[in-house]
């Protein structure tokens, strides 16, 4: 409840609106669609009404800077101020990466933080805008959070908001508002030196400066501009334009800042050297909108994410900040299974969890994993509470200069030690909800009749939509994804997006496992060819979509 004495001015009277549910990752839509009168009002007011400790606590505030993030922080401060929330943290222009506001808000134990972002969609006026909340312990909230503010947004009659005061976003120090203090803080510092913790600087710094090593980063002029020129820049001496596309714009280029091979295509060609400069630099990487996933590349060579959350576990030990060993490896169910082949070597458990980070959260705080991932170009560990783009491009910087190997050989020779798991992930965007959801419906009810039947000589021996038990507080989340198991281990999986802001778009996903050597060097599309097949077969993706063809594959 709030005290008479907080509630300056008199609530707004507002109107509820029917489609503010939280989706994957947050509340995603266009934005002209937050701009609708209220509309992001009522949805801060819904979040601010499923915390009976937001009176006297601490939020961190900040967003990836795409179109919006100014005006809607500005709105959020008077939100907060007139709710009675005590302290806001902001980031220095309303700046802060996904994974910076989780270690800050585990840092300064503040009660969650609000970030503006829709992570890799497109930005500017005709594209997508964000919000997200994320709680105490730095993590996504969970869904029975997200529910509960969904269920407030139906109900909603009213807000409460604190005077206009244009609060100077971009100049460091305290200011207050009614109550309320706004600390506008360096929206990089905390963060870099986080990560000094965790890795070998010096090492890296050493790597760096040898002569033979080359790298580039590429923040698709989006969030992790500031930090990727501060950390590889600045502290670890690489040359001066190794981070391109470094400006953080509120359009972001007019780009998908969507690290893959589609839409981070500046960096492909760079690492694959298209010019023919005949030098490639020797470590390439990625990340997107918001900070959270990554790409990585050797020369001439690709990392699938899911090989890159194996490879970094197997090669732990030697980053200080997990020199004694993991508990465990979470990955989620789509993401291939390489992850729980280290597992097993290392004797060590592993999860598999449903897609969408929140469901490590738990894992984490259980203490039982220490590294996890997820297909879609993320990977995390417990130093904080999300996935971690830059982070994950440190854990390969520290294992190259441990191991003086190329990408590519490191990539190579894990292959040979735990056999190599051909994936490949077929996204069809933008098809009408009615046409994804005919499909959807019909792959599930003929589920029950695929059970032993063969395809390509493949046995199916599961068919099913995956559930999940949280093992930690047992809460079960179902129709998680469609999955097909062969009986050699081989997979294909089907699921509905849950961040499009457009139609539907169907994720299938395939994987084949190859223990021997001799066949490690097959063209990924070509070692999947006959999985494809079935998987198009099984879902009638034609005839129900009239797609012949996916519209990213990675
Ligand atoms: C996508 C990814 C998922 C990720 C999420 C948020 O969700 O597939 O792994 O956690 O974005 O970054 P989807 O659109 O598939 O629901
Ligand atoms: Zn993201």
């Amino acid at each position: 409840m709030l005290k008479n004495s907080q509630i300056k001015i008199q609530p707004v009277k507002t109107q509820a609106y029917n489609d503010q549910k939280p989706g994957t990752s947050g509340l995603r839509k266009k934005v002209k669609v937050f701009q609708q009168m209220d509309y992001l009002q009522n949805f801060v007011q819904s979040i601010f009404n499923c915390l009976p400790d937001l009176v006297g606590s601490t939020l961190i505030l900040g967003g990836d800077g795409r179109y919006y993030n100014r005006e809607s922080i500005q709105i959020i401060i008077r939100m907060a101020a007139a709710n009675g929330v005590k302290k806001i943290i902001l980031g220095q222009g309303g700046i802060f990466s996904t994974p910076a506001v989780s270690h800050l808000i585990r840092k300064h134990k503040a009660l969650g933080g609000i970030i503006l972002s829709a992570s890799h969609n497109p930005a500017g006026m005709d594209g997508d805008f964000g919000i997200k909340f994320n709680i105490s312990n730095g993590g996504p909230a969970p869904e029975e959070f997200t529910d509960a503010v969904y269920a407030e947004s139906l109900e909603i009659t009213q807000y409460h908001i604190g005077p206009i005061k244009g609060i100077p976003l971009d100049i460091l120090g305290t200011y207050t508002l009614d109550e309320m203090e706004i600390e506008v803080i360096d929206s990089v510092n905390d963060y870099a030196e986080l990560m000094a913790t965790l890795f070998d600087f010096d090492k890296i710094k050493a790597l760096i400066a040898s002569d033979n090593f080359k790298l580039c980063f590429d923040a698709m002029y989006a969030v992790t501009g500031p930090y990727a020129i501060r950390i590889f820049e600045e502290i670890l001496g690489a040359e001066a334009g190794s981070v391109i596309r470094s400006d953080c714009l509120p359009n972001f280029g007019g780009g998908h800042p969507d690290p893959n091979l589609i839409h981070a295509k500046q960096l492909v060609d760079i690492m694959f050297d298209v010019e023919e400069t005949g030098s490639a630099p020797n470590f390439g990487a990625a990340s997107d909108g918001d900070g959270d996933r990554n790409m990585i590349m050797g020369d001439y060579f690709y990392v699938t994410p899911s090989d890159s959350l194996a490879v970094i576990a197997a090669n732990a030990h030697l980053i200080p900040a997990y020199k004694d060993g993991l508990k465990g490896i979470g990955r989620s169910m789509p993401t291939s299974q390489a992850a729980d082949l280290v597992a097993e070597k290392l004797a060590i458990p592993s999860y598999e969890t449903p897609t969408g980070w929140k469901f490590f959260g738990n894992l984490l705080d259980d203490k039982r994993i220490t590294l996890c991932g997820e297909e879609s170009f993320g990977t995390g560990s417990d130093h904080i509470r999300e996935k971690d783009g830059l982070w994950a491009v440190l854990c390969w910087l520290n294992i190259l200069a441990e191991r003086k190997q190329s990408v590519e050989d490191i990539v190579r020779q894990h292959w040979a030690e735990y056999g190599r798991n051909y994936y490949t992930r077929h996204d069809y965007e933008n098809i009408p909800i009615e046409a994804a959801n005919k499909l959807f419906t019909t792959l599930q009810a003929n589920l029950g009749t695929l059970m032993g039947r063969i395809f390509n000589n493949r046995t199916i021996f599961i068919a099913d939509n995956f559930s999940y038990l949280d093992p930690v507080d047992n809460s079960q989340s179902n129709n998680q994804g469609v999955r097909i198991i062969f009986d050699d281990g081989s997979r294909i999986i089907y699921r509905l997006s849950g961040t499009g802001t457009e139609g539907a778009t169907l994720r299938v996903y395939i994987e084949r496992y190859v223990k021997d050597i001799n066949e490690h060097d097959l063209d990924t599309q070509e070692a999947l060819y006959d999985l494809i097949e079935t998987a198009e077969l099984l879902a009638n993706i034609i005839g129900y979509t009239d797609r012949h063809e996916p519209t990213v594959i990675t």
